[in-house]
């Protein structure tokens, strides 16, 4: 099981990135201690230069430069905050980069956690998947997290830092007032909570509109042939238009409450910022402190307004990404295929091996009992079939048979070793599934015949040769390049069983399993083709389900099924000396 992402993983792959995190940490701490005295020095000029209480700064400049002229104060001045402004800029930028890096590297960390986790998801769990609503959570809520996760690294350290470098020049300043800057803190965080838990739930409404959707759009859109053959193409985009709307209606209300919250922070500010300035006035009145340093505490005040809203704003994201974790913590909460050590590989160094299935009883996880204590053998080399009424049960003993499924009783044996012993992948490395219905790539005939491995022309000749489909695609302008569209839509059913057909030839597998493979084809052409296969299926075990007789004929064993529970058995001869199968098979 994949543990939950939790904001202490978050916390770890912040921490995993310390070298980063240090940097951008170091620049950024840099940046702040360059910009805290700026508020004080021209405030300062205001004391010693205009209001004649020479003081240490005039001094300095003067004892330096040996001028006591008043321009020169103000130039020098001048020309310190201007460079302690470029070089903060500069250490900003730079604290910005590195704290950009991580927060790509934790995107990029997650994304590729809940990819790890799909691609071993368990079938049942996949089969209600919405892969428009999975990629909407890939994207929107991981950039939520990541995008908290970079808002911790740039503000955290720096602003506190920020609040604290100002709060203890303020300390020095007056220390009344800025005592109570300090009791005021706590407070503003707690109400930034209280914003941030409204808009977080708004965040998350606006997420589940957009996963909406996505999920309908992409639905649509695969199977947008047979909407628009069941002439439904206003109603699905119907849908679809309220559900765009949804969005605009959920953007509307986070955008609104979010700037909301912003703009309440702004206002509890400022409205605390003019009450001390208030204050500000009234100490100098009522006690010694200069106008200069008022001015100077006063820009200071303001210059606090920054750490405290980058606090308030995290404290307000961090409430927004608690959903976030939330939606993507269900993906990550899918369950798995069983992950079975690979022991023994009873596939090695042999051309094929036999096929054994003892006392399957089975049933989908919601579902009643759909097998029924199964016992069937294939030795190797052997050639049987599956035969029975639609509904039987062939293609779920056809889907065991590759663990698409776990069975929970019986056991299924490849060359006497029990799967569990062998590992899936082994597995479906050399059993090969032929379904009934192929699914394709919206590619080149190339890469569906391929699946992107390396595989030589004449290879790939060779299997369409065999496959009977060779003279069609050499007469194609574009050859192996072609692109047959979206799930082969540009192909006919019998060319595209045909492309399936040589594309499980191509991957060589030691067993094979046809699920009603060629049904789509007519009675010659499917008579001939298992003839032009037969090269490649002799010697290799092979499982036909199939209901024309000339296929079954081929078989050297039948299993009738019916009802999830083997009926009778025997050679076709036998069979049909029992009255089990009938020509009329054949009307299909
Ligand atoms: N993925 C599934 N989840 C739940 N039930 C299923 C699933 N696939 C098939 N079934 C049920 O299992 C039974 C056998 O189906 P199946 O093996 O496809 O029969 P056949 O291939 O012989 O036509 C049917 O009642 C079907 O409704
Ligand atoms: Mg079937």
């Amino acid at each position: 099981m994949t543990k939950n992402y939790t904001f202490s993983t978050l916390y770890t792959q912040i921490k995993a990135q310390k070298h980063d995190f240090w940097r951008s940490s170091l620049y950024g701490v840099l940046a702040t201690l360059l910009l805290l005295p700026i508020p004080m020095l021209i405030p300062l000029l205001i004391d010693e230069v205009l209001l004649g209480h020479p003081g240490k700064m005039t001094e300095m400049i003067s004892g330096v430069l040996g001028s006591s002229q008043v321009w020169v104060y103000i130039t020098v001045i001048l020309a310190m905050v201007l460079v302690l402004r470029l070089l903060a800029f500069y250490f900003n930028n730079t604290k910005t980069f590195y704290a950009t890096k991580i927060t790509e590297k934790i995107s990029y960390l997650l994304r590729h956690r809940i990819l790890h986790h799909l691609e071993r998801v368990e079938l049942s769990e996949y089969e209600t998947l919405k892969s428009g609503g999975i990629a909407s959570k890939t994207v929107q809520d991981v950039e939520s997290v990541s995008g908290f996760a970079g808002q911790v690294v740039t503000t955290l350290l720096s602003a506190s830092l920020m609040l604290v470098g100002i709060a203890a020049v303020m300390l020095w300043m007056n220390w009344v007032l800025a005592l109570l800057v300090f009791v005021l803190n706590p407070f503003f965080l707690a109400f930034s909570k209280v914003l941030g838990r409204k808009t977080g739930e708004l965040l998350r409404r606006q997420h589940e509109a957009y996963e909406l959707y996505h999920e309908l759009l992409a639905e649509t859109l695969d199977l947008f042939v047979q909407v628009r053959a069941s002439n439904q193409e206003h109603s699905f985009f119907g849908i679809l238009q309220n559900l765009a709307k949804a969005i605009e209606t959920a953007s509307l209300e986070y955008g609104h409450k979010a700037a909301v919250a912003h703009s309440s922070s702004t206002l509890l500010t400022n409205v605390v910022v003019d009450i001390f300035r208030a204050m500000g006035i009234a100490a100098v009145a009522y006690s010694d402190l200069t106008i200069g340093m008022m001015i100077a505490f006063l820009f200071y005040l303001s210059t606090l307004l920054q750490p405290i809203q980058q606090l308030m704003g995290l404290v307000i994201a961090y409430q927004g990404t608690k959903p976030a974790l939330e939606r993507i913590n269900t993906l990550l909460a899918l369950s798995m295929e069983p992950h079975y050590p690979h022991k023994t590989n009873p596939f090695e160094d042999i051309k094929s091996t036999s096929i054994e299935l003892k006392h399957i009883s089975f049933n989908y996880s919601k579902g009643s009992q759909v097998l029924h204590d199964i016992s069937l053998q294939a030795r190797k080399g052997q050639k049987i079939a599956l035969i029975g009424a639609s509904g039987s049960g062939k293609t779920t003993i056809a889907q065991i048979l590759v663990g698409f499924y776990p069975v929970h009783t019986g056991e299924i044996l490849y060359g006497g070793v029990p799967i569990e012993q062998i590992g899936l992948p082994i597995v479906r490395e050399n059993v090969a599934l032929m379904l009934q219905q192929s699914l394709f790539f919206n590619d080149t005939i190339r890469m569906n015949l391929t699946l992107s491995k390396e595989k030589s022309d004449a290879a790939i000749y060779e299997a369409l040769r065999a496959a009977q489909l060779e003279a069609f695609v050499r007469n194609l302008q574009e050859g192996l390049e072609s692109r047959i569209g979206k799930n082969g839509i540009r192909l006919s059913g019998g060319q595209r069983q045909r492309l399936a057909i040589a594309r499980l030839i191509l991957s060589d597998p030691k067993i094979v399993i046809f699920d009603e493979a060629t049904s789509a084809l007519d009675n010659a052409t499917e008579f001939h083709l298992y003839e032009t296969l037969a090269p490649f299926l002799e010697g290799r075990t092979t499982v036909i389900i199939a209901h024309r007789t000339t296929t079954i004929k081929q078989a050297d064993y039948i299993y009738l099924i019916e009802e999830g529970r083997i009926k009778a058995e025997g050679t076709y001869e036998e069979l049909q000396k029992q009255g089990l199968i009938q020509e009329d098979f054949d009307v299909q």
